[in-house]
């Protein structure tokens, strides 16, 4: 039987079930890292404070990082019954330094050391997310160069509206991750307080010097209150909800491009080496990557809503429940960024089918809208133009035509004179070369800003 931190208060030793239900080594020993580099800190702080000496500092943190060294190379020996990592770490340490090991824990608790490990960890998760978005959002923008001059049908209600230059739409999701890197960012900021020194929920009669290991880990402030920091995790459910962010975006590409990449639609090939065949049709290429990218934004999901549940009505300060928090966490993390690695590899190989998407672009009256603004920038009101455009498309949908088939005298009965206009915008590449506002898809207006991305992505 294995001795527990905790033993001192008890009369008989814990239950085997007790010990498997409350255990967390299975999925907090993925912290050790971390909780050692914690450790060391609070151990260099101990001895400038004159509780342990220098001497002992150093023995400590070269015990640690043998330690540290044993669990990389998995020779490390994991046992239930030591409950979690933070005691994995100490016990080793005892059996290495005998009452040396019997000190590192003074002036702290467990419940300031996991928020601080979490911290930790976030930081470098974060850091990674952050890493793999800029690389897709390069993915991106190289797929908004090549396809510098190819024009889209863009989609409401998946029905044909507007047309889109590719960059334009390549352009729409290097936002959409920029906005995720933002939240990435202000999660990260969310954890940079430090809550080492507040130990268990009321802070310590030691005379720690937090402020010195705050430097030594680089957190940029001190949390304030230690009730409220040994009892918080908004860091981990912001961090969680930028990552459920990225997976949704994730899904609504994941699904444009399983639709795009049909034979209905014809618009692309996605990468050989990232697409998986069928055991018995030996014609088919799936687009499985794409649809797990789609399915496991239901982790994400699912990782959010378990700890918002898991944080509604928690007393102040420290609970049992919070242990389940990493759980979720590394769920969420570990699933986001399998879907970002792969996201932008996918991105980079697909090619798009220009032939069939320009033998099919004048379906669908994507013009039809200019058509209307044309006739309101000639006099008509706004929704006289509507109903007029409207009729016209009517008589074509009758006739099978396109509207630029019209005869002239079709559009002056709406709009006298208009006729000698009218045929400067329609069409495809006139409707597209007619837009004027920012932020549109005009043809300068995305070139400034693939210019302006280019920059800032190259930075
Ligand atoms: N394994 C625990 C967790 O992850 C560490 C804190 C334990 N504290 C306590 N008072 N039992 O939350």
């Amino acid at each position: 039987m294995s001795q527990k931190t905790w033993g001192g208060r008890f009369e008989t030793s814990t239950d085997r079930r007790v010990e498997e239900f409350t255990e967390s080594i299975s999925f907090d020993r993925r912290l050790y890292s971390h909780d050692i580099k914690a450790s060391q800190a609070h151990a260099a702080m101990l001895a400038e404070i004159g509780l342990i000496t220098a001497a002992e500092a150093q023995q400590l943190h070269s015990a640690l990082e043998a330690i540290e060294e044993e669990i990389r190379l998995g020779q490390f020996v994991f046992s239930t019954a030591q409950e979690d990592i933070h005691t994995h770490i100490e016990q080793a340490l005892i059996q290495r330094l005998g009452d040396l090991g019997r000190k590192l824990h003074t002036g702290r608790s467990r419940n300031d050391q996991v928020v601080t490990d979490l911290k930790l960890w976030l930081r470098d998760a974060a850091a990674e997310t952050d890493r793999l978005l800029l690389t897709l959002q390069k993915a991106y923008l190289g797929a908004a160069r090549r396809y510098h001059d190819l024009i889209l049908p863009g989609y409401t209600h998946l029905q044909r509206a507007q047309p889109v230059l590719a960059s334009h739409y390549f352009l729409a999701y290097v936002e959409k991750f920029q906005r995720d890197r933002e939240r990435i960012a202000s999660a990260q900021r969310r954890a940079d307080t430090l809550p080492l020194g507040t130990a268990a929920l009321a802070g310590t009669s030691i005379p720690v010097n937090r402020d010195r290991v705050r430097v030594l880990l680089g957190f940029g402030s001190l949390a304030r209150n230690s009730l409220d920091v040994s009892s918080d995790r908004d860091f981990v459910l912001d961090y969680v909800y930028a990552l459920t962010m990225i997976a949704l975006h994730l899904s609504g590409w994941a699904e444009e491009w399983v639709i795009w990449s049909t034979t209905e639609f014809g618009f692309l090939d996605l990468p050989d080496a990232f697409c998986t065949g069928s055991s018995i049709m030996p014609q088919k290429k799936n687009p499985d990557v794409l649809e797990l990218t789609r399915a496991r934004a239901g982790r994400a999901v699912g990782a959010l809503s378990q700890l918002l549940v898991l944080v509604k009505g928690l007393p102040l300060a420290y609970n049992r429940d919070l242990q389940e928090d990493k759980l979720a966490l590394f769920a969420a993390h570990d699933s986001v960024t399998a879907s970002l690695d792969l996201a932008a590899p996918i991105v980079e190989g697909a090619r798009f089918r220009r032939d069939v998407i320009e033998a099919r672009l004048e379906d669908g009256f994507l013009d039809a809208t200019t058509l209307m603004e044309a006739m309101v920038l000639h006099g008509l009101p706004m929704r006289s133009a509507h109903e007029a455009v409207g009729r016209l498309v009517r008589l074509c949908e009758q006739r099978r035509c396109r509207l630029r088939d019209l005869r002239p005298e079709e559009f002056d009965q709406f709009a006298p004179g208009f006729s000698g206009k009218v045929y400067g915008v329609l069409g495809v590449k006139n409707a597209l070369a007619a837009f004027r506002s920012s932020g549109s898809t005009a043809p300068e207006e995305v070139d400034r800003q693939l210019n302006y991305w280019e920059q800032r992505l190259n930075a």
